[in-house]
């Protein structure tokens, strides 16, 4: 009868000023995202029970490690959407890819296959070991070339922690950000969770993206909605995050 009095009591989790995720790896079978569409299911009713409607698939394109391309990509999204429509399930669907900057990158380019994002977006990856070379080029580049280029979480590179001003001159010569709902939460420690909050401080939080590749990254998130920590953070985020705004 005193049950209650030892029940870790759940905090609520708050209505979401966003219902689209745009960046995560539940694209069945081509990353080390999701393996298959019944756990692709799985990840996508779990985000659902965060109020998502709309989702946008951003397997990795890495040279040597996940190297795909249109075809694989059109493939994984036809198996999912197929699987979507045979459970009933209501999720909105789009796909594009996480695209690190490297020698695969440039070739995909040079030959027009990448695949952009609805609203001409990308979403590009920088190497976690230096910044690639050329970077301020190549994303002027691609700008001029019709590209809106979207860098996934800039807070998880530890080569710009002592070097701020980099975030800002990035930001300032037109490219967006997307801060990582993982990072925020502490899951890729302490030093990005702080470079994440001090970005949505500064009013760069252009996207928020889950990076979802398993069910324990949304148990991390799940617990990070409902804290505080959140919660203070969240007028700032609702007045600078667009990810509704991606019209498909
Ligand atoms: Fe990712």
């Amino acid at each position: 009868m005193f049950d209650f009095l030892f029940k870790k009591k759940t905090a609520e989790l708050p209505e979401l000023f966003f219902h689209t995720d745009v960046h995560c790896h539940i694209m069945p079978g081509v990353d080390h995202g999701s393996p298959d569409e019944e756990t692709s299911l799985k990840l996508i009713e779990s985000e659902q029970t965060w109020g998502i409607e709309r989702i946008i698939l951003t397997s990795h394109v890495t040279e040597s490690t996940f190297e795909n391309n249109p075809d694989t990509l059109a493939a994984g999204f036809k198996r999912l959407t197929d699987a979507v429509a045979s459970a009933g399930n209501p999720i909105r669907l789009a796909y594009s890819a996480e695209y690190r900057i490297d020698a695969l990158f440039t070739e995909q380019y040079k030959n027009g296959m990448l695949v952009k994002m609805p609203g001409d977006y990308l979403l590009v990856e920088n190497s976690f070991i230096q910044e690639p070379w050329g970077l301020d080029n190549l994303l002027f580049d691609l700008k001029i070339n019709g590209f809106k280029p979207i860098m996934a979480h800039p807070e998880r590179f530890g080569y710009y922690y002592n070097d701020k001003k980099r975030y800002t001159a990035l930001h300032d010569a037109g490219n967006l950000f997307q801060v990582n709902l993982l990072s925020l939460a502490g899951y890729h420690g302490a030093d990005a969770k702080k470079i994440a909050e001090w970005l949505v401080e500064q009013g760069y939080a252009d996207f928020l993206g889950t990076d979802m590749h398993h069910i324990s990254h949304f148990e991390a998130i799940d617990k990070y909605l409902r804290s505080k920590d959140f919660k203070k953070l969240m007028p700032k985020l609702e007045k600078t995050v667009k990810n509704d705004k991606i019209e498909f």
